[in-house]
């Protein structure tokens, strides 16, 4: 390997970063891949090992650990770290007392597999498993190769106070559900996450406090499925005739938890991910609209707009009653953005499908979207029981067409924003210029204006001026 490739390892590398604590001696370079969560529990890991001795590094030839959280939702998901283990190996020659692991969904799917397919890899650490971590760099010390992808019915981090990685000290992710038992036929996430389990409203509202005590203007509340949220617990026992009495009387549902979070904070800006159709109540919409500080954004995943596409996918609801779902959106909470998932060229898909999930986005006029090409994943019912008939071709054309329509869609959204003023939380600079900053409104669009004596995290009025589909532009009003 020559040192070019080496320098091109370290370059492509994308090492998170936190506070380096005094006393801690070693070097832990952590990377992410994959969704909110992911990112979060690698907070939650660096927040654990900084308790071990290290501190982050963005030099992985200078690391003692270097770790990967790792994404299976799609197989290009998986390529890609695959990759990056190529890279870490080049690396590894260099530095051989380096040792490598691999958390998340691939270490939970491929388990002790690992270890056989990928020489470089040391340890294997599913996502219930991080407590774990400092016993098994004990086991890798001494030579062995550590594995531990036990899934949890109840582990939630809830005590573990997680160190803030790559922050713009405005906005955080605080998770509050953890795996999902919704079984989509198509996706991995049950098997590499485990039984959906919700985390004591208590520890939440602490974590809140801490991120407000040091500043933080923004929490997203994170879950797989936030709609079905619900925490059975507290109260005492004497105050109650039986079990299902306490229960009722003291369960906290997603609702319920968005109303305290927003009361107890009223300053702080809320947002929530993800939704779903099948588990939404109107409580939730109703939260939303009492409270001015929870952001009016909702990513509502809807995969296909064909009754028998979310039929075969084993999504709990039809295209009326989404469509129902939203009429009620539009009429509880006006001028809420919203935002889709869609799946192209799933299992047994027609044309007429795929023109039902058009018209689904017509009717809609979804502010952003997340599309992808389907992507068989071992062990799902789907990859089981379903041939993956659409041919690649097709899936690609019928993709394309779903993403120019949202783009379309995002224009126009972004469009009726032309002319208002809006409150934009500073981000930091905009990407293009540092005499501009980056911030978001309320619906999610990002907002990019000049700078006039403002500073990060302050909350500013900006008029908009124009537009692209991705972008709005103005400047601050008087
Ligand atoms: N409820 C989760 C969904 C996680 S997966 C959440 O919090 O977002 C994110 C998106 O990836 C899904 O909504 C779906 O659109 C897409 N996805 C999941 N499995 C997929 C597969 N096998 N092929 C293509 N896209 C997939
Ligand atoms: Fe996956 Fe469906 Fe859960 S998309 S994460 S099984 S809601």
């Amino acid at each position: 390997m020559s040192t070019e490739k080496v320098i091109e390892a370290k370059k492509q590398g994308n090492a998170l970063m936190t506070e380096h604590k005094e006393e801690n001696t070693k070097k832990l370079y952590i990377e992410n891949y994959g969704c909110q969560m992911n990112f979060n529990d690698s907070e939650i890991v660096a927040s654990i090992l900084s308790e071990e001795g290290y501190n982050t590094t963005q030099h992985m030839d200078e690391a003692d650990l270097v770790l990967v959280n790792t994404c299976s939702i799609r197989e290009k998901a998986e390529q890609t770290v695959r990759k990056r283990l190529e890279k870490f190996n080049a690396v590894k020659k260099i530095n051989p007392t380096m040792k490598v692991g691999v958390l998340g969904c691939m270490a939970e799917r491929l388990k002790s597999k690992f270890l056989e397919e990928e020489k470089i890899v040391d340890l294997v650490v599913g996502p219930d498993a991080y407590r774990d971590i400092p016993n098994l760099l004990k086991e890798v010390n001494e030579g062995r190769d550590a594995v531990n992808v036990i899934l949890s019915k109840d582990e939630t981090y809830g005590d573990v106070s997680p160190v803030r990685l790559n922050t713009n000290g405005v906005s955080a992710f605080v998770s509050i559900t953890r795996g999902c038992d919704n079984m989509c036929t198509f996706c991995v996430v049950p098997f590499t996450r485990g039984r959906e389990r919700s985390r004591d409203p208590q520890s939440i509202l602490e974590e809140v406090q801490q991120l407000v005590d040091k500043n933080y203007k923004e929490v997203t509340l994170l879950g797989q499925n936030v709609d079905s949220y619900l925490w059975y617990g507290g109260g005492l026992k004497k105050d109650f005739k039986n079990a299902s009495e306490i229960a009722k009387a003291t369960a906290v549902d997603f609702a319920q938890l968005l109303d305290m979070v927003a009361t107890r904070f009223p300053k702080l800006r809320i947002r929530f991910s993800t939704s779903n159709p099948q588990d939404m109540s109107l409580n939730v919409l109703h939260a939303m609209a009492k409270h001015e500080n929870i952001c009016k954004y909702i990513h509502l995943p809807i995969q296909s707009g064909s009754d028998n596409m979310l039929k075969a996918m084993n999504r709990q609801h039809t295209r009326e009653e989404y469509m129902e779902l939203i009429r009620n959106v539009r009429e509880i909470i006006p001028g809420c953005a919203l935002s889709q998932d869609m799946i192209a060229g799933f299992c047994g898909e027609s044309e007429e499908d795929h023109q039902d999930t058009l018209t689904m986005m017509d009717f809609v006029r979804y502010d952003f979207g997340f599309m992808f090409a389907y992507s068989e994943r071992p062990g799902t019912l789907a990859a089981k029981k379903m041939p993956d008939d659409v041919p690649n071709d097709v899936k690609k054309r019928r993709l394309n067409e779903i993403i120019n329509k949202q783009l379309e869609h995002s224009l126009q959204r972004a469009q009726a924003f032309v002319g208002q003023t809006v409150e934009v939380l500073i981000e930091g600079n905009s990407k293009k210029s540092d005499q501009h900053w980056m911030g978001r409104n309320s619906q999610n669009h990002v907002v990019v204006f000049p700078k006039n004596g403002e500073q990060i995290g302050d909350f500013a009025m900006v008029e908009v001026e124009d537009c692209t589909s991705a972008t709005l532009i103005g400047k601050a009003a008087k």
